[in-house]
């Protein structure tokens, strides 16, 4: 799918009009952001890495957050741009931007376009008000809608998101939201099922009592609606939380899952490359304000470059490959890696999660089944020599 040479870019816009209850993603509330500023260090960032990786083809932008729809187009034109001066492009490089549906997000969105955005993804959340305001969002469905409506008339592509299993959401509340919301969406829609993240005021409250979530034996009903609902309408899960029709894919999401080199560029943001035959892998300074300071000083955000080993590879292909509808090739994991599989995986294991039910194996292809992405946490490390 991606060839050897080719990256993706993401970049991590990492501010918020508010915090949301649920969320212990990096991103931070800032009373006010000189994005002139912000955008010479992406833009410095950016050079440093030209400099050190020269001969990549970037065939995909990501700007993720956070909340990148508060950039200013001018800001995501100036990154752009840098990137199309810096690399070689695809020509069918795909663009994408996290967008939350505010009125003031919206009325960018042409400016965006002409930056040179061709894809974004919308963070709906929920097809009701009530639940919206539940998850602390700063729109209601009315605007939700309107960024759906504009986001097609506007871009090539776009996917919107939304969280389910809800305190208090029965199944058939969800399989109604869920059958509303397929009328709104273009073959592709990421499809999240709420998790209690420690550090956020939903844990807190949750631990207080003050709601319920679906336990394991209902949160797989709500998983298996899910996936039913979206197969009979030709969006299946190529991915655990990713649905799309065939061709509608993230190309930038399957960077990460097929292994493929992205740099990350932001507070907080990953990045994995092979240079001068070494894998590495980065991870930018999570704090904004050291990260600018960082950028300011040397040219760069990261943390020293970590140098993968060949173990870390073998671990890493089979976990980001095995959370694909399409599986992972047992010989992929080997070339990238230089090991031998059943050095490290436990193949008297995995044979006991294909007798279960969990994975399939077609020759080469090794596969979770729906019952197996259920325990996907789980069965990594099972199968993992320790
Ligand atoms: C980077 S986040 C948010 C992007 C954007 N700022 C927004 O809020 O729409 C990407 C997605 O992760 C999902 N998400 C975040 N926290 C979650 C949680 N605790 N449980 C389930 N999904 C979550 C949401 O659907 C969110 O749109
Ligand atoms: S869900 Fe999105 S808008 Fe809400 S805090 Fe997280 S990144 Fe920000």
């Amino acid at each position: 799918m991606f060839r050897d040479g080719q990256m993706g870019v993401y970049i991590h816009w990492p501010f918020c009009a508010a915090k949301c209850p649920y969320c212990d993603f990096n991103s931070h509330v800032r009373e006010r952001v000189d994005q002139d500023i912000w955008i010479d260090a992406y833009v410095a960032a950016l050079e440093y890495y030209a400099d050190q990786l020269p001969d990549k083809q970037v065939v995909s932008i990501f700007f993720g957050g956070g909340t990148p729809s508060l950039m200013t187009p001018k800001s995501v034109e100036r990154i752009i741009d840098a990137v199309q001066s810096l690399w070689p492009v695809a020509n069918d490089i795909e663009i994408t931007l996290e967008a939350n549906p505010t009125s003031v997000e919206i009325d960018k969105f042409i400016g965006f376009r002409k930056a040179g955005v061709n894809r974004v993804s919308i963070g709906v959340q929920a097809f009701n008000d009530d639940d919206l305001k539940f998850l602390g969002r700063e729109h209601d469905i009315n605007q939700a809608l309107r960024a759906i409506d504009t986001a097609r008339s506007v871009f090539d592509r776009y996917s919107f998101d939304l969280i389910y299993a809800r305190p208090k959401q029965s199944l058939s509340d969800w399989e109604g939201e869920l059958q509303n919301a397929l009328k709104h969406a273009d073959g592709h829609l990421s499809l999240y099922q709420l998790t209690i993240e420690r550090n956020t005021p939903f844990f807190m409250r949750h631990s207080r009592g003050e709601f319920k979530i679906p336990d394991d034996v209902n949160g797989a009903a709500f998983y298996h609606v899910t996936q039913d609902i979206m197969e009979a309408h030709d969006m299946p899960a190529y991915e655990v939380s990713n649905h799309a029709v065939t061709g509608m894919e993230c190309r930038h999401n399957m960077i990460y899952w097929n292994m493929a080199d992205y740099i990350g560029v932001g507070a907080g943001a990953h990045g994995r490359y092979y240079k001068g035959g070494r894998k590495y892998a980065t991870r930018d300074h999570a704090a904004p304000e050291i990260w600018l300071k960082r950028v300011q000083e040397k040219g760069h955000g990261a943390h020293e470059a970590e140098s993968l080993n060949q173990e870390d590879i073998l671990q890493e292909a089979l976990m980001m490959g095995m959370r694909l509808r399409d599986g992972v090739s047992i010989e992929r994991c080997e070339h990238l890696s230089g090991l031998p599989f059943s050095d490290h995986v436990d193949m008297d294991r995995l044979d006991i999660v294909i007798k279960e039910g969990w994975a399939n194996r077609e020759g080469d292809v090794l596969r979770l089944t729906r019952e197996g992405m259920l325990r996907l946490n789980a069965l990594l490390p099972y199968i993992l020599k320790a």
